[in-house]
C-alpha cells in the first residue's frame, strides 16, 4: 500500500465509523458543505487534553448551554468557569481558557482567527490547539499529533526508539501522511482509530483499516508499540487539610491563588504539601483527625490528613465562611472533593441532618 493509498483507506473508514461527538458536524451538515462552529471545536480540544472523551462530553454540552458563544464565555465570571471545569483537572487550561476568549474577542471581534499561526498567538493555544482548530474548523491542511496519533504511527511504521526520543520521527510519519484534501476528517480520523481500534492494550487489528500495511502487526511488536521511556515512581507528598462548619452549616472555604496547583479553584484551607508539613489550621477550633483523603496528581502523589472541627462563629485567619445553601461540592476539584467526602460524616451539622 502507498502512503496515499493509507490515507484513502483512513478517510473511507471514518466516513463510515467516525464516533459521534457534540462538537462534530453529522452527515447532513457535512453533506450541505456546513463547516463545524470553531469555538465549539477549540472548547472540545482543550477539554480533551489529558482527558477522554467520555469524560468530556457532558462538560461540553454543559459549557455550551451556559456559553453558546465565544462572547458569552468571555463575559462569563471567572469563579463560576472554574467551578464548571471542577473534576476536569489541570486546571490551569480552564484560566488558560478564559484569557483566549477574551482575547478573541478584544483582538479578533469575537471570531477565531483561521490560520494556525493566528491562532497560537491566542492565550493557552499551543501547537498543539493551533493545528487541530486549524485542520477542524478551518480545514487548513495541518498535521495534528497527540497520544493517539503517536501510538497509531509508532505501530504501522514499527518505531522502536523510545518516547519522547521518537517524537520527531513519529510526527514525520503523520505529516507524510496528512489529507491535503480532507485534512480536518484526516485528523479526527487518526485519533479515532487510535481511541476505538489501535487502543494501547488489545488493539483491534482484524478490523482495522491499516492492517495491511501495518508494520508492527506484521511483526507482532503491536503490544510493544510506542516504546516507552523507563517509569520513575511518583514523589510521595502529605498535607493538611481543614473542613470547618460552623452551626448554621456554613463551610469554611478558599479559593487558592491563581499560581500553582489548583489555582484559582475553590477548596479547604490547609497546609503546604511536603515531606512532613507543619499543621497550619485556618481558625481557632477544637480540630481532630476525620481521615485521610490520597490523590494522585501527574507528579506525584498526595496523601491529605482531613482535620475537621465545629466552628464558633469566628473570624478565620485563612478563607471565608460560605453559607450552606451557596456551597455546591461539585465546585470543587475532586481533590478537595475526595476531603469534603472524608469530611462530611465526621462534622455535627452534617450528622443533625442525616440524623434528622
Ligand atoms: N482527541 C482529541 N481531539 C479529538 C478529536 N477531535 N476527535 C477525536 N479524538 C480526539
Amino acid at each position: 500500500m502507498t502512503e496515499s493509498e493509507m490515507t484513502s483507506a483512513l478517510l473511507d473508514w471514518y466516513d463510515r465509523h467516525a464516533r459521534t461527538m457534540p462538537w462534530r458536524t453529522g452527515p447532513a451538515e457535512k453533506a450541505a458543505g456546513v463547516r463545524p462552529d470553531p469555538y465549539r471545536v477549540w472548547l472540545s480540544e482543550v477539554m480533551l487534553q489529558q482527558t477522554t472523551v467520555a469524560a468530556v462530553r457532558k462538560y461540553h454540552d454543559r459549557f455550551t448551554a451556559l456559553w453558546p458563544t465565544v462572547a458569552d464565555l468571555a463575559a462569563a465570571d471567572d469563579s463560576e468557569v472554574m467551578a464548571e471545569w471542577a473534576g476536569l483537572g489541570y486546571y490551569a487550561r480552564a484560566r488558560n481558557l478564559l484569557k483566549c476568549a477574551r482575547a478573541v474577542v478584544a483582538d479578533h471581534g469575537g471570531r477565531f482567527p483561521d490560520t494556525h499561526d493566528a491562532l497560537i498567538a491566542l492565550p493557552g493555544i499551543g501547537p498543539y490547539t493551533a493545528a487541530a482548530v486549524a485542520a477542524i474548523a478551518f480545514d487548513r491542511s495541518e498535521t495534528v499529533v497527540d497520544g493517539n496519533v503517536e501510538r497509531v504511527m509508532s505501530r504501522l511504521f514499527d518505531v522502536a526508539t523510545p518516547m519522547p526520543a521518537a517524537k520527531p520521527e513519529l510526527i514525520a510519519h503523520a505529516a507524510r501522511l496528512t489529507s491535503h484534501a480532507r485534512p480536518g476528517d484526516h485528523a479526527q480520523a487518526v485519533m479515532d482509530l487510535g481511541a476505538t481500534i489501535c487502543t494501547p492494550r488489545n488493539p483491534a487489528c482484524g478490523i482495522c483499516p491499516l492492517r495491511d500495511p501495518c508494520l508492527a502487526r506484521l511483526r507482532g511488536t503491536q503490544t510493544e508499540r510506542p516504546v516507552k521511556a523507563s517509569k520513575k515512581a511518583k514523589p510521595h507528598r502529605r498535607g493538611y487539610a481543614y473542613v470547618g462548619r460552623r452551626a448554621d452549616g456554613a463551610w469554611l472555604l478558599e479559593t487558592r491563588p491563581d499560581k500553582g496547583l489548583l489555582g484559582g479553584m475553590l477548596g479547604f484551607p490547609g497546609s503546604d504539601w511536603g515531606e512532613a508539613p507543619t499543621p497550619m489550621p485556618p481558625a481557632a477550633g477544637d480540630w481532630r483527625a476525620a481521615g485521610e483523603a490520597v490523590h494522585v496528581f501527574t507528579h506525584f502523589r498526595l496523601t491529605l490528613t482531613v482535620m475537621v472541627a465545629d466552628l464558633a462563629p469566628v473570624n478565620p485567619e485563612r478563607g471565608h465562611f460560605v453559607p450552606e445553601d451557596a456551597f455546591r461540592p461539585g465546585a470543587l476539584p475532586t481533590a478537595m472533593r475526595k476531603v469534603h467526602d472524608v469530611a462530611a460524616p465526621h462534622l455535627s451539622v452534617e450528622r443533625r441532618h442525616t440524623a434528622g
